[in-house]
């Protein structure tokens, strides 16, 4: 039996009618819900997206219409520099009073849109950077390779599919899981140097490779780009979850934020979308890019940086 909550994204298949169709049965991503899919082919058709901005849009963008792959993938490319030196994007999605998941997952707040967008994300990273937390909540697969990324990973040199980089201190994690045992590129565990040593033995017998980011348990978050980055990884993708990516933000190393706004209302204590030391100053972002879809808001930001930061080879 399968087990609950795999993680890749859909593949779609051949368009109908203005239309793409998803099957759900190859492999149903975590904010889809594993386990809602359990055996035998189940198609989803996709309803098509209107951009929003930026503005002054074409006519062609304010018309529901199906964005390809293709298409996703030019709007969601990584910046050029991105190449040689690290680039933290995250893609989370968010209920409307800011519910980051509902009863554990976040699928309840998805849509086939957002799985869309999600895949696309995956299709375009070296690496997908998660917490520990939300590889066991969503019980996280390993990527896999999408011919529609092929010739694009190709073209940059990137590997078949994203390496999946797990962060976590106690290292409580199922090593006998396909994650670990069977990923089509290596996956890394990110620890501090005073994770439990037979926990390391136990990650690096099957392969997976434990980079030290941190003196004592913990992971220092502003490191994990850079350790990345030395390890030719440097079109990086966070999946969160809110504590992991709370610290990104408040290290000041969260580059772009790819945020779903699901058009609806959660409710209860789920925490919002980020969970991190709150930063003197809030960190400022522009609107690089907005799709809509059945009113789910599917929005881009990039962070501004403070005078005289400098990314990639740029001085901005
Ligand atoms: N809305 C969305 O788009 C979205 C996205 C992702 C997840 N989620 C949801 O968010 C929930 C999980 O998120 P979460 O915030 O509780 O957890 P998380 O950030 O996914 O993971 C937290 C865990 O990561 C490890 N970790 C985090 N920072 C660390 C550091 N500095 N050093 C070492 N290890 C560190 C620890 O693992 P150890 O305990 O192993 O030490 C910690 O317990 C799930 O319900 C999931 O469904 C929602």
């Amino acid at each position: 039996m399968e087990p609950e909550g795999p993680v890749e994204p859909v593949e779609p298949v051949e368009p109908v009618d203005g239309a793409v169709e998803v099957d759900t049965a190859v492999q149903p991503s975590p904010r889809q819900g594993g386990g809602a899919v359990p055996h035998g082919a189940s198609r989803v058709t996709l309803p098509p997206m209107r951009r929003l901005f930026p503005y002054p849009v074409s006519p062609a963008d304010l018309e529901d219409r199906e964005w390809g792959l293709d298409e996703l993938a030019g709007l969601y490319a990584y910046p050029e520099h991105s190449g040689s030196g690290p680039w933290l994007r995250a893609n989370m999605v968010s209920s409307l009073d800011g519910a980051a998941h509902h009863e554990g997952r976040s699928q309840p707040l998805s849509s086939a849109a957002d799985m869309r967008i999600f895949g696309t994300l995956r299709g375009l990273a070296d690496a997908v950077v998660v917490g520990a937390e939300t590889v066991r909540q969503e019980g996280y697969r390993p990527a896999r390779a999408r011919e529609a990324f092929a010739a694009r990973r190709a073209a940059l040199g990137q590997g078949p599919a994203p390496v999946i980089a797990v962060v976590s201190a106690g290292l409580a994690l199922d090593f006998t899981l396909p994650l670990f045992t069977s990923p089509l590129v290596p996956t890394v565990v990110l620890t501090g140097a005073a994770a439990p040593a037979e926990r390391v033995a136990a990650a690096r017998a099957t392969g997976t490779e434990v980079v030290v980011a941190g003196e004592g348990r913990e992971v220092d978050a502003a490191r994990v780009p850079a350790l990345l980055a030395e390890r030719g990884l440097t079109r990086l993708l966070t999946e969160g979850g809110p504590r992991l990516l709370g610290q990104f933000a408040s290290a000041g190393v969260l580059d772009e934020m790819c945020l779903s706004l699901a058009p609806m209302v959660a409710t209860g204590t789920a925490p919002r979308i980020m969970a991190g030391p709150p930063l003197a100053v809030p960190a400022r972002f522009s609107l690089e890019s907005m799709l809509e879809d059945a009113g789910f808001l599917f929005t881009r930001y990039r962070r501004i940086p403070d005078h005289g930061e400098c990314h990639g080879s740029a001085m901005i």
